[in-house]
């Protein structure tokens, strides 16, 4: 049985006629009706705001079992992957889709190693902007310039093409992540060294000084290691979706990631990193707890409780059990485990998941609940939460764009609708109208 060969098949009625669709199974997971032809033989479409049950692709990447609460990268659990590999290897198996040799990730990591600096024209574009701008404002402008510096030799159909475009993203990424957070606060661009482990290079990036030698910080580049794992790939979330709907009309792929970027950075998805500490701070004791649980049911009041809730996971988010145990350990090495935000994070989890209101809509901690404590502990400012979480997620955005370029399914992105505006009416003069 491959994954073509439908195994049974739905029928369904419409203005046209009844008609036959295929069910294809994927190795696991949900079956699904092939659609494709459903408008030519029924003349329906099919209704689905937000792609709730719509799948866009089929993908050999990344595996979510929302209600197990599992996640698999190319059939690997995130917990062994957080647990025994690092950034690069992981971002081997998500591009490539094995885990590398020894020799293989050699090539892998000096590859990557070799791309971190950047074109230094790219050094003025960050002036242009104030010195307050919002780090993900600052990345989807340079990430999309890139475009212009890359695009007169740049085949998006071929496959070379495509890897050096995949590696150029992956290694300049850190770089232009720190650049945008050391023209924040004033300081000068470090460059990249190669001679450091990519969490570790990006700490140097982020907060070493051209006046003094840098300490390493292996506690720190440790936690980092393991939050970019952790944050590499998911499915086709909307900002993943966003790069592959992008690419599909050929568009330049630092184009489709600049647009990746603009979409996660909202409060719903990657943003929420970001707002789930602005919360934790906002609500400054346990004793307020219950009041932000109240408004956080309260229909008429738009706020919600961030870093909870999830599309997909209806169990727990797997990446939060993860970060939920790291974040004790981190902030324990840190010497600040008493932070009063993870009590409150502690108590605030322990309050919803006994409520009936989040048990009854599996409203679970999500990655964000914990992620941006540790980030914060580590001493990272709150405005790079979202952009450490664009940095990691590079790699599953190319590895989801180079399966697109590849896949000889994939059309153009055209969504439909149903049309609920005005039937056609005649012109009126502007003299004639009441
Ligand atoms: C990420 O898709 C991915 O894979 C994303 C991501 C990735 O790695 O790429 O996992 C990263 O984006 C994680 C999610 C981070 N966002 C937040 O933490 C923001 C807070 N969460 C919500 O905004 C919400 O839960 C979403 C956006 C994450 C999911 O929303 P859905 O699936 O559209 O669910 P919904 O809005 O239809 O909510 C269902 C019900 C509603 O109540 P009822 O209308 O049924 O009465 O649950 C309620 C919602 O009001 N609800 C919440 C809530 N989330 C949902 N109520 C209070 N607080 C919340 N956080």
């Amino acid at each position: 049985m491959t994954e073509n060969t439908p195994k049974k098949s739905v029928t369904i009625g419409g203005p046209g006629s009844n008609a036959a669709f295929p069910v294809l199974s994927g190795t696991v997971g949900p079956d699904v009706i092939d659609i494709r032809k459903l408008y030519g033989e029924t003349g329906l479409f099919t209704y689905d705001p937000g792609f709730t049950s719509t799948a866009a692709c089929r993908s050999k990447i990344t595996y979510i079992d929302g209600d197990e609460g599992i996640l698999l990268h190319r059939g690997y659990r995130i917990e062994d992957l957080a647990e025994h590999s690092s950034f690069l290897e992981t971002a081997y198996l998500i591009l490539f889709g094995e885990l590398p040799t020894a020799d293989e990730y050699s090539n892998f990591m000096s590859g990557v190693t070799y791309h971190t600096m950047i074109h230094d024209q790219i050094n003025y574009l960050y002036r242009g902007f104030r010195r307050d701008a919002h780090p993900m404002a600052v990345m989807v402008a340079v990430v999309g310039a890139l475009s212009a510096f890359y695009h007169e030799d740049l085949d998006t159909n071929d496959p070379h093409h495509r890897l050096i475009a995949s590696y150029r993203l992956v290694a300049k990424i850190p770089t232009i992540a720190a650049m945008a957070y050391k023209y924040s606060v004033g300081q000068p661009f470090m460059y990249p060294r190669n001679d450091l482990s990519y969490p570790e290079n990006f700490l140097y990036m982020m907060f070493g000084v051209p006046c003094e030698p840098w300490q390493e910080k292996p506690t720190l580049s440790k936690a980092l290691e393991k939050i970019f794992i952790l944050h590499a790939d998911h499915e086709q979330n909307a900002s993943t979706s966003t790069v592959r709907l992008v690419g599909s009309t050929g568009a330049s792929p630092y184009a489709a990631i600049s647009a990746g970027i603009a979409s996660l950075w909202g409060p719903a998805h990657g943003g929420a990193n970001e707002a789930v500490v602005n919360m934790l701070g906002e609500i400054g004791s346990v004793e307020r707890i219950p009041e932000f649980i109240a408004r956080a049911k309260d229909k008429d009041d738009p706020f919600r409780l961030m870093g909870f809730g999830h599309r997909v996971y209806k169990n727990y988010d797997p990446r939060a059990g993860v970060l939920k145990s790291s974040a004790d350990e981190v902030l324990e090495e840190l010497g600040k485990g008493d932070n009063p935000k993870l009590a409150i994070a502690r108590e605030l989890e322990r309050i919803a998941l006994e409520d009936d209101y989040f048990r009854d809509r599996k409203l679970f901690p999500n990655v964000d609940f914990y992620s941006g404590i540790i980030l914060e502990a580590m001493g990272i400012p709150t405005k790079m939460f979202t952009a450490i979480f664009a940095l990691a997620r590079t790699v599953g955005w190319m590895a989801q764009w180079n399966e697109m370029m590849e896949d000889p399914e994939q059309k153009i992105g055209r969504p439909r609708q149903l049309y609920t505006g005005a039937a056609q009416r005649p012109y009126v003069a502007i003299d004639k109208r009441r």
